[in-house]
């Protein structure tokens, strides 16, 4: 039966205009979208639904998902540490993009961490499974350069480097996994992410470290945008690209340390503090 539609398909098409053929083969490619409740996944889902792409969302809290109802957003419950729920997602043809991270209190130390490589090793696999052949996967610009030196500074900017050093160690493992997968991929590295709306000021810089001085800031809208773009282009394909821009982070302006936890809180337990102990964990300080 599918053999059939595909074959008629290709009929169609090899029947039209030639500028018509053209807009048939420049149409958006669909995504399944993994970690659909992240805070930057809102944005990625509208763009892509405005770009009329079919959007698939994977997602451990599907209820949360944004954009639920639309006709072309479907919704399925799954984790990347089951390959079989993604799976579920993955009809062969998608472009894969993997916005996975775990919820930490950046006050606390990470402990342990193995959420990038294992759920990126998982979604590979079922990609392989599948037929998907692209996966763009989200790092940080923390990963560059993972601190081993415990910083003299109580700035939480430092602190909360040095308390994740093993989830950006996680991401950095990933990131060498990657050439080995046997996919076409890219691997994002954002900056600090706001909720602001789109400022089309994104800097980039591949395989390398980013410049020194470069401001972190940058938003979810600039983010999905750039997302997006590389789902039909094959630019940076093999390549890190650390996304930044001209602005600095700082407490009180652009960001607001206690809303940052707070939402974080409001969709469940840190996964770095024990139960027990998070009723006692002190309210945010103000950073300095
Ligand atoms: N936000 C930033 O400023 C920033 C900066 C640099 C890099 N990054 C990276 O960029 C990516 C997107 O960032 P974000 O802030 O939008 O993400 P986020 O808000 O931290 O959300 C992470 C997503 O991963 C999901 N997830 C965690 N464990 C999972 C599992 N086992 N199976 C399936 N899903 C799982 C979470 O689901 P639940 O909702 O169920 O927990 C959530 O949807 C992340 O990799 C993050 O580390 C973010």
């Amino acid at each position: 039966m599918s053999h059939i539609t595909r074959r008629s398909a290709l009929i169609t098409a090899s029947a039209l205009p030639l500028a018509a053929r053209a807009a048939w083969s420049a149409a958006p490619k669909n995504i399944v979208l993994i970690g659909a409740t992240a805070q930057s996944a809102p944005e990625v889902i509208k763009q892509a639904l405005e770009q009329g792409r079919k959007v698939t969302a994977l997602a451990r809290r599907p209820d949360d998902v944004t954009g639920k109802g639309h006709a072309n957003l479907t919704i399925i419950k799954g984790d990347v540490r089951d390959q079989a729920s993604i799976e579920s997602a993955l009809t062969g043809k998608e472009v894969v993009i993997s916005l996975i991270g775990p919820r930490v209190d950046p006050r606390v130390e990470v402990e342990f961490m193995d959420l990038y490589t294992v759920g990126t090793a998982n979604i590979a696999a079922a990609m392989k499974k599948k037929g998907n052949k692209k996966l763009l996967v989200t790092s940080s610009v923390g990963a560059e350069h993972v601190v081993t030196e415990k910083p003299k500074s109580t700035d939480l900017r430092d602190m909360w480097l040095w308390n994740a050093r093993k989830l950006y160690a996680d991401m950095a493992a990933m990131e060498k996994m990657m050439p080995g997968l046997g996919l076409q991929y890219i691997i994002l590295r954002p900056g600090f992410m706001i909720d602001r709306p789109q400022a089309n000021n994104l800097k980039i810089a591949v395989d390398d470290k980013s410049p020194k001085g470069a401001g972190p800031i940058i938003t979810f809208a600039d983010f999905a945008a750039f997302i997006l773009a590389q789902v039909d282009s094959d630019q940076y394909n093999s390549k890190a690209v650390s996304l930044f821009s001209d602005e600095q982070s700082e407490w009180g302006k652009n960001l607001d340390f206690n809303a940052l936890l707070k939402k974080r809180e409001a969709t469940g337990p840190m996964e770095n503090v024990p139960v027990e102990s998070a009723a006692k964990t002190a309210p945010a300080a103000s950073p300095k």
